[in-house]
Order: C-alpha cells, then sequence, then structure tokens
C-alpha cells in the first residue's frame, strides 16, 4: 500500500503503516517533495502508474478534490487519510470506540464542541449513518457547511445544550492543519467551546470524552479531562489501527 503524506501526522501514519505490515502487506510511506508530484506530474499518471505497483493507495493532503481526482484514475481503493474536509477513517475508529463502550451505536447521543472541520464533518457523516444523535456545537462563523440528511444531526452556537443527555463529549484542535494564519481569531473565538470538567457534567453520568488528538491540554480540552477517568481517547487512539486493518481487510482482501 502506498501511504502519501502531503501533511505531518503522528497516529495516521504509524496505525497504517503497522495494520498493514500486521496484515502481511508492505506500507511504502511516500511524503511530500518525495515523489515527481512535487516535480509537476499529473495526479492521473500518479494514480495511473501506482494502481501497477500497489494494492491500495492512502493519501493525507489538504484539498479534498485531490483525493476524489486520484480515486478517479486510481484502479485500486484510495483511501482519505484526512483533507481539510474530511477525516474518515478516525470517524471509523471513534465509532468503533463507542461501540466498544456502550455496545448498540443506534440512539447514542455524541456531542461535538469546537471548530466544525474536518473532524466534525466526518463524524456528522459516519454518526448519522450509524444511527446516532450528532449535536455539533461552534461559533457560528465555524459551523460545518455540509449538510447531512435526516434529523439526526443538529448544529448549534450553544456548547450546553449541545452535551446535554449525551454518551460522548468529543473535540479536536483549534487549529487545524492549514488553518495557521487565522489561529489567533479561532482561539478568541472558540474559548467558550473548551471540553472542561463543568461541560462534562452535563452529559450523561457515564459518558466519556473523546478527542482525536493531537491534543492542546489548556486549550480546546483540560488537562483533567483529557487524562482523566472518563477519557478513553487513548482507547481511541489504538481503534486506528483496529478500524483500519478492518476497512483494509474490505477494500483489498
Ligand atoms: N488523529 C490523527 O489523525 O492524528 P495524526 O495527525 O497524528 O495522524
Ligand atoms: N482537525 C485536525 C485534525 C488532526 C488529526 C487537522 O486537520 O489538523
Amino acid at each position: 500500500m502506498a501511504l502519501i503524506f502531503e501533511r505531518p501526522s503522528t497516529r495516521t501514519r504509524v496505525s497504517f503503516e503497522v495494520g498493514v505490515t500486521e496484515l502481511g502487506g508492505h506500507p511504502v510511506v511516500l511524503r511530500e517533495g518525495e515523489t515527481q508530484l512535487s516535480r509537476g506530474e499529473s495526479l492521473r499518471d500518479f494514480a495511473l502508474v501506482l494502481s501497477r505497483f500497489v494494492a491500495a493507495i492512502g493519501i493525507r493532503t489538504g484539498p479534498h478534490r485531490t483525493v476524489e481526482e486520484l480515486a478517479e484514475h486510481s484502479a485500486v481503493p484510495v483511501v482519505n487519510m484526512l483533507t481539510s474536509e474530511h477525516h474518515p477513517c478516525q470517524a471509523l475508529a471513534d465509532l468503533l470506540t463507542l461501540r466498544e463502550r456502550f455496545g448498540d451505536l443506534r440512539g447514542l447521543k455524541l456531542a461535538y464542541v469546537g471548530d466544525g472541520n474536518n473532524v466534525a464533518n466526518s463524524l456528522m457523516l459516519l454518526g448519522a449513518a450509524a444511527g446516532m444523535e450528532v449535536a455539533v456545537a461552534t461559533p457560528e462563523e465555524r459551523r460545518p457547511s455540509l449538510s447531512v440528511d435526516g434529523a439526526s444531526v443538529t448544529l448549534t452556537s450553544d456548547p450546553e445544550a449541545a452535551a446535554e443527555g449525551a454518551h460522548a463529549l468529543y473535540t479536536d484542535v483549534w487549529v487545524s492543519m492549514g488553518d495557521e494564519a487565522s489561529a489567533a481569531s479561532l482561539r478568541t473565538s472558540l474559548e467558550p467551546y473548551r471540553l472542561d470538567e463543568a461541560l462534562l457534567e452535563r452529559a450523561r453520568p457515564e459518558a466519556i470524552a473523546l478527542h482525536c488528538l493531537p491534543a492542546h491540554p489548556g486549550e480546546e480540552i483540560t488537562a483533567g479531562v483529557l487524562y482523566g477517568e472518563r477519557s478513553a481517547v487513548w482507547d481511541q487512539a489504538e481503534n486506528r489501527l483496529h478500524a483500519q486493518k478492518a476497512l483494509l481487510e474490505l477494500l483489498v482482501a
């Protein structure tokens, strides 16, 4: 499997590399600047050639269109390992974590608080597909633009309303890769959306805290919640490996 990283990664890189190896495959990691894409080779030619060498292609990049274009021309499955718009492999691991903790996903309430980013978009899509209720609380100007059919996804600017009765509270970084130029204004507008102990109190007594990582304790989540007994964050990180191996078995085996 070719694993193309045009942006940094800890979890995605290691979990895919280990997962492919555990499945008996060979991961080929390619970083930005290491292929002829960086010298103008077209995505079309890149996809046509890689399809002759590998069983699947994973890519982490900024523009979502890049993944789509690669998939249009590739004869092998293309896996989105994060774009500015979506992070589906993360959401698969998140649903696995919720299933481990609560059993059936149907009817669970997941509350996401923070920036309406790629992680929020993927949770809305996968959560709704799994029959969950997904409440997303963001500042109005950072509301996800994605619209998901059905009444199971609600968008609000009130984090406490979103957290009410939730089985899980979820947050992500305030400054995503590519958003560095707006870091100061993002930090100001997201200040009321921190996942802290008070917000967790609004959720169900058995509620867990989730974060896709990397975390910035004191910013989008308190250290007390991140490292506390209601945190499922480390299981969630481990589940990247298991969920992606299942995905590859489905796509390639
Ligand atoms: N959650 C996640 O995708 O982490 P990395 O950016 O470290 O891969
Ligand atoms: N929203 C974050 C997720 C990192 C895994 C980003 O895109 O940087």
